[in-house]
């Protein structure tokens, strides 16, 4: 159902109320961080997801979002999509995807490309943190 002023009442929800709101020390070695911006209108969206490292698996996530109400909904979808999914399914998380649960209009499609962007960069952050050994002397 469209929700006030056209948007689905899913991303109203989302971003009233976004889930996983906040950020984890970028520097713990179970944690990945992705900092991506929006070329099209400048904003900008961090997501970080803590992974098990026994597992493999992740365990929690949360986002920061400097950007506009799509954009935020769809941080705070893919923060609830990545939890307790393995690396590989996560970067097989599309944009698309998200947009259609949020029923975002083709000119808020970037924003959810945002979310994308930002996993997979969280993904590629945590393993070249894993595949780097820890600096004993620092
Ligand atoms: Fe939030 Fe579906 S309405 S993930
Ligand atoms: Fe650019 Fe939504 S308008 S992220």
């Amino acid at each position: 159902a469209a929700g006030r002023r056209g948007y689905h009442e899913r991303v109203v929800d989302h971003y009233s109320n976004p889930r996983n709101v906040g950020a984890f020390d970028k520097e713990d070695a179970d944690v990945g961080t992705g900092l991506v911006g929006a070329p099209a209108c400048g904003d900008v969206m961090k997501m970080q997801i803590r992974v098990d490292q026994a597992s493999g698996r992740i365990v929690d996530a949360c986002f920061k979002t400097f950007g506009c109400g799509s954009a935020i909904a769809s941080s705070s979808v893919a923060t609830e999509w990545v939890k307790g999914k393995q690396m590989d399914e996560v970067i097989a998380i599309k944009n698309t995807e998200i947009a259609k649960h949020l029923s975002l209009p083709p000119v808020k499609l970037h924003c959810s490309m945002l979310a994308e962007d930002a996993i997979k960069a969280a993904v590629k952050d945590y393993e070249a943190k894993k595949a780097k050994p820890a600096k004993a002397d620092e």
